[in-house]
């Protein structure tokens, strides 16, 4: 009982005053973007406790570079921890950030508004998690992404990205996605690679792929109904091949093919 009520004052109080971040500063590379100046974030441990004090930080400390500050932070990353959500505030105490990574930190759930407050972002990483069903428009606000990485889940439907019009690369590789249809790629037509491979596709639509006319690379190596890397300068083959093996039922074909 004492306890308890301990507890919950502990719980009350942290939700209040949400959480407490430390930088390390440091520069780094992601996705080829060139050298950018990064916060890698290091949480409380009690937040492995406290899921929804998460979502705002109300204090970053660490020490900057030189005479940098925190203008010149164009990016977040928190790795290697457990985290329960997506911190939410990132965005004000780094107004110029685009790039947020949250990766191998176990993260399960994500909400509708997680984003709300990234529209600038222009690369996230939410790889090697443990996501599975997203909100339909978990990534609504993200209207100025070109970089999307969730590889390494366990998503079993491709995530909804129809607003992630200026999108480049996406990487889906890794999950168990088993269907792919025109519909869940018909607003990126900037894309010029995508990732799709270890996943469980079964079911390919012909004409996913045709109105990407950006698109260099996809590779479908390791799905039930395809195993192939496709390099694109002729697409005609591609989805021949696509249509011959994936509009059906799945069939086994474990040779790897590359087309070029
Ligand atoms: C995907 O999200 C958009 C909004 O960005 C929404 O209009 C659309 O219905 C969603 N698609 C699906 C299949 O849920």
């Amino acid at each position: 009982m004492k306890f308890a009520v301990i507890f919950v004052i502990f719980v009350a109080f942290h939700f209040c005053r949400g959480l407490d971040i430390e930088c390390n500063f440091i520069q780094y590379n992601w996705y080829g973007l060139g050298e950018k100046y990064i916060c890698s974030a290091e949480l409380e441990e009690e937040i492995e406790v406290l899921r929804r004090s998460l979502s705002k930080v109300i204090r970053i400390s660490g020490r900057h570079y030189g005479n940098r500050n925190d203008e010149d932070v164009l990016g977040v990353v928190i790795s290697g921890q457990t985290t329960f959500g997506i911190v939410r505030n990132f965005k004000e105490f780094f107004p110029n950030m685009d790039q947020l990574y949250v990766i191998r930190s176990k993260l399960k759930f994500l909400y509708r508004s997680d984003f709300k407050g990234y529209k600038a972002l222009k690369a996230l990483s939410l790889s090697r998690n443990h996501l599975s069903h997203l909100p339909y428009d978990a990534f609504n606000e993200l209207t100025n992404l070109k970089y999307f990485d969730i590889s390494f889940n366990q998503l079993t439907q491709m995530p909804n990205i129809s607003a992630m019009k200026k999108l480049i690369s996406l990487y889906l590789h890794e999950n168990s996605i088993e269907s792919l249809t025109k519909v869940d790629l018909s607003n990126n037509l900037d894309l010029k690679g995508i990732w799709l491979y270890n996943n469980n596709l079964k079911y390919i639509q012909a004409s996913a792929f045709e109105q990407l006319h950006n698109v260099r690379f996809v590779d479908l190596i390791h799905n039930n109904c395809i195993n192939m890397a496709r390099i694109y300068y002729n697409p005609q083959p591609f989805y021949n091949a696509i249509n011959a093996k994936c509009s059906k039922r799945p069939n086994e074909d474990n040779e790897i093919e590359i087309l070029f």
